[in-house]
């Protein structure tokens, strides 16, 4: 069936039908169109175009229709040309001649629009939800070993240590800023559209109000020519995923460097590693190479978006229609990954004395001893000297940190007096680093709490 027709000579030819179609994929879209579809009739029938009688069946029939779309069989053999298509003609099928008239007013244009915001809000929901999961298992996973010490990172060299929780908790971070990035992403879809018409406004006195209190939007559109002409909220939810998907990627790359037997500073659980065809021994972190691979997919949905939309004139052009895909990509993709990542978090066992050996044989230390001479009154920059020729001395002469008694440090530089010796273990620098946002033990311990408190606030 066509929505359109009477000023056609002749039907589309066979090629442009199937390569215009988009039944194939915006089937996604049916329970919203329904949903929008009955919400419509309701606000015909406010208008006077509808009787309550003709509202009602047109209802009851979508109903229906929704029942009948569990079936298996629903889309069999459909031609129509695009889900709104489908779900008229089914209409028309159940209610009769009255279904003629369910599109008094109303564009595809700003359908198409409806849909999908109705679509997206759910989906920012369930990733939402999906998020806090695994910002639960980082939680658990950093409360099973309060107290490891990893060494942290910069240029992929050891820098300055670090605890397990604190490091923990930055993910913990992004996924919270992800999570409100995709509450902002549900808040930009989540305005009322209809009553644009194709982008002039419609041409009768839909109470535009009462529509989306009856679809649950915060509030409607200001203007019929924006809305045609509008993706700004699928990019939205599309930045959103891949902001997500960034974070996600960059988690697998630490976690597939941490499981190797370079680092060995943890195992990943059998469920989640694959082994290979040809070597036995071999253990592979697939679930998280896939998460990472899956970020590129994700991101290219995102500039697959935003190309389509640059060079569009106003309003609608049906290259809009090439949205679908990449956001329904993007939203299985990172759904997806967001399930995987909460089970491999589940099954990562620590091996704590990996890390802390890596960061004792290390100079992440160095930066202690500095800003203690700092603090006994030598100048930083000079402290700073101090401290590289120390090292340097150090890296010369085969030494780790554990190998200075007090007393060789003083001889070194007398500047070195004897409490810096005890700086020499990893874990008491971490101890002048009380401040907040720090990874002093007492505030990673707090931070850690707090996360605990913010975590069951969001579910
Ligand atoms: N299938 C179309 C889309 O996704 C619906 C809008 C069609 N509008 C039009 N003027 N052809 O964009």
């Amino acid at each position: 069936m066509k929505l359109w027709g009477g000023r056609f000579a002749a039907g589309p030819s066979e090629v442009f039908e199937r390569f215009s179609g988009s039944l194939d994929f915006d089937r996604r879209l049916l329970e919203a169109d329904i949903r929008g579809s009955q919400a419509f009739a309701r606000a015909l029938e406010r208008a006077g175009i509808l009787t309550s009688e003709e509202c009602g069946r047109i209802v009851e029939a979508f109903n229906e229709i929704r029942a009948e779309s569990a079936d298996t069989s629903f889309f069999e053999g459909a031609t129509d040309e695009d889900v709104h298509t489908l779900v008229i003609r089914k209409l028309k099928e159940r209610a009769g001649a009255v279904a003629d008239k369910i599109h008094t007013g109303r564009s595809r244009n700003e359908q198409v629009s409806l849909d999908t915001r109705l679509w997206l809000r759910e989906e920012c929901k369930r990733i939402r939800t999906l998020l806090a999961g695994a910002m639960e298992g980082l939680l658990r996973l950093a409360e099973a070993y309060p107290s490891a010490v990893i060494p942290g990172y910069t240029h992929l060299r050891r820098a300055q240590a670090v605890l397990w929780p604190h490091y923990l908790l930055a993910y913990f971070e992004m996924f919270a800023r992800d999570r409100q990035r995709f509450g902002e992403a549900h808040d930009h879809a989540n305005l009322l559209p209809l009553g644009s018409g194709a982008l002039a406004g419609s041409g009768f006195a839909l109470d535009r109000e009462a529509m989306a209190r009856d679809l649950g939007f915060a509030g409607i559109t200001a203007n019929s020519m924006d809305v045609s002409g509008d993706r700004d909220f699928a990019l939205d939810f599309l930045y959103a995923a891949s902001v997500t998907m960034i974070h996600l990627s960059r988690l697998a790359e630490d976690w597939i460097l941490y499981s190797s037997e370079e680092f060995g500073w943890m195992e990943l659980g059998d469920g989640v590693t694959s082994g290979s065809s040809l070597m036995p021994q071999k253990k592979n972190p697939d679930s998280l190479e896939l998460i990472r691979g899956k970020s590129g997919r994700v991101l290219g949905s995102l500039t697959s978006l935003m190309v389509t939309m640059k060079g569009l004139p106003m309003t609608y052009n049906r290259d809009m229609q090439e949205d679908k895909v990449p956001l329904f990509e993007a939203a299985d993709e990172v759904s997806a990954s967001l399930e995987m990542i909460r089970v491999v978090i589940d099954s990562v066992k620590l091996n704590p004395a990996r890390p802390l050996a890596a960061a004792e044989e290390s100079w992440v230390v160095a930066t202690d001893l500095a800003e203690a001479l700092a603090r006994a009154g030598t100048p930083f920059h000079q402290a700073h000297q101090i401290v590289g020729r120390f090292v340097l001395e150090s890296v010369t002469r085969g030494k780790k940190p554990a190998d200075w008694s007090a007393a060789e440090m003083q001889q070194f530089d007398a500047r070195f007096t004897g409490d810096l010796a005890a700086l020499l273990d990893p874990r008491e620098g971490m101890r002048s680093r009380e401040i907040p946002g720090g990874t002093g033990p007492e505030t990673v311990r707090s931070a850690l709490a707090a996360a605990r408190r913010r975590l069951e606030q969001m579910q």
